[in-house]
């Protein structure tokens, strides 16, 4: 199991920007856990995942491994996820294994011609992610997709795989009348809260990843973050801890640092899930990815000396699994020999503990995972571990912290400008204020 060090948020620990035990008295636990009983948030269906039937996620992963190439179409919590996990398990994977992946995730041109030029799409198989079914930049790049299937006389039926609502939108539809073969996401999960479902499952399975056992993780975590009791529940101390933090401590920054590459995305699907799920009303916690050690030579002399408004989270790794000795060479001088006899992992962890030391010293309050390896059942623990505690932050916000209303004027502003109908009074808005900001002259 993952495993939970919360004492540098402590008082006694770090000195008065921490907590006291008292302080934690305001959570109130049985209100938290009344929430999630019941299920006061149909979102709150995420907390279902663990044990859900994955058999038709199975099947289509089986049909999409026949191809050399997994072209995925996806934005914000559609992309994020997947992403994740093939770089935490599956790192380098198109230099080593089939079918290659490529996560199309924004709307740039180069990017896209890039991907078309190098992927031959009678070999691709293209999984398009939506649960709304209306996301301009998937909808835009699945209909150059279609366009192009089609001007190479391509079955779009035999290249689409459509990850969408159960029922309702353009991509459920286009499905149905298509014949396309799709996979739907439960009703009531939203994305950034869909990893553990077929959004990111299928990427998974295409790619060999083990999905009962990262499911096995998240449905082990589940219970202990149920618990009632805070000081034995590590997502209630984990979004209480900030939580109080932020409003008695003004601290406003969280910082995501694993300790490693595998987990670079890992943090920005962290990122993305704790700002859009917590930044409303004024409130919320302003979250930034970084890596360690890399970010030790970047980052860490603002968070040692800079604003005292920062939680660092360090994941840390116990076992990576692999080692590499530093050898015994350049033994004569001293700057480089005292490394041989070393390993790499020993070197890392011992940096991580130093930056942990050092944080804590300052009186600069820091939370650390331990992650015993990194694998399918621990990555299922930790998104199922964050899910639960950022959605429990928002009830301690008293926000919901399952939608995003704060996006939606620039969709629609967008829509307007690309002709949607229904929008023409936001085209004049947004001409009248191209014309007051004066952005577009250029100096
Ligand atoms: O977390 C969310 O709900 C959002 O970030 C969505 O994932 C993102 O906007 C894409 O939405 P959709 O899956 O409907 O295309």
């Amino acid at each position: 199991m993952i495993r939970f060090d919360f004492s540098n948020l402590m008082q006694d620990v770090v000195g008065r920007n921490g907590l006291s035990e008292d302080d934690f008295k305001t959570i109130d636990t049985a209100r938290l856990i009344e929430i999630i009983d019941s299920r006061k948030y149909p979102e709150l269906e995420f907390l279902d995942l663990p044990w859900a039937d994955i058999s038709a996620i199975k099947e289509v992963g089986r049909y999409a491994r026949g191809f050399d190439n997994f072209l995925l179409l996806g934005i914000g919590g559609s992309a994020l996820g997947p992403r994740s996990i093939l770089e935490a398990l599956s790192p380098f994977h198109n230099l080593r294994r089939s079918p290659k992946v490529f996560i199309y995730d924004n709307v740039d041109p180069v990017t896209l011609s890039n991907i078309l030029e190098i992927v031959d799409l009678k070999k691709t198989v293209i999984n398009v992610i939506t649960k709304s079914g209306s996301t301009t930049e998937t909808i835009g790049s699945f209909m150059i997709i279609w366009q192009r299937l089609k001007e190479q006389s391509l079955k779009p039926e035999d290249h689409i795989i459509v990850t969408t609502d159960p029922e309702k939108g353009n991509m459920r539809k286009i499905a149905d009348d298509y014949g396309l073969r799709s996979l739907p996401i439960p009703n009531g999960i939203g994305g950034r809260y869909s990893v553990l479902s077929p959004v990111g499952l299928l990427l998974g399975e295409t790619i060999g990843i083990n999905s009962n056992e990262m499911l096995r993780g998240a449905s082990d975590i589940h219970g202990r973050c149920m618990d009632p009791d805070l000081w034995r529940n590590p997502a209630f101390l984990f979004s209480s801890g900030l939580y109080l933090l932020q409003s008695l401590r003004n601290k406003n920054i969280t910082v995501m640092m694993p300790y490693a590459d595998r987990f670079k995305s890992f943090a920005e699907w962290f990122c993305q899930l704790w700002a859009e799920s917590l930044g409303k009303d004024e409130k919320g916690f302003t979250p930034y990815p970084s890596v360690g050690t890399t970010d030790q030579h970047s980052q860490l002399q603002l968070w040692m000396e800079g604003p005292r408004d920062k939680v660092v989270i360090f994941l840390s790794i116990e076992n990576y699994g692999k080692e590499i000795n530093i050898p015994a060479v350049f033994q004569d001088m001293e700057g480089l020999g005292y490394l041989s006899g070393h390993t790499l992992s020993e070197l890392t962890k011992i940096e991580q503990e130093a930056s942990e030391i050092a944080l804590t010293k300052n009186g600069r309050p820091n939370i650390t995972i331990e992650v015993p390896t990194i694998d399918e059942y621990h990555l299922g623990q930790l998104f199922h571990f964050f899910g639960i505690a950022t959605a429990v932050a928002g009830f301690l916000y008293g926000i919901n912290p399952f939608n995003q209303p704060g996006v939606e004027e620039g969709k629609n502003l967008t829509y307007a400008m690309m002709g949607k109908k229904g929008f023409e009074a936001k085209r004049k808005e947004f001409e009248q204020y191209r014309q007051r900001s004066g952005r577009f002259e250029l100096m």
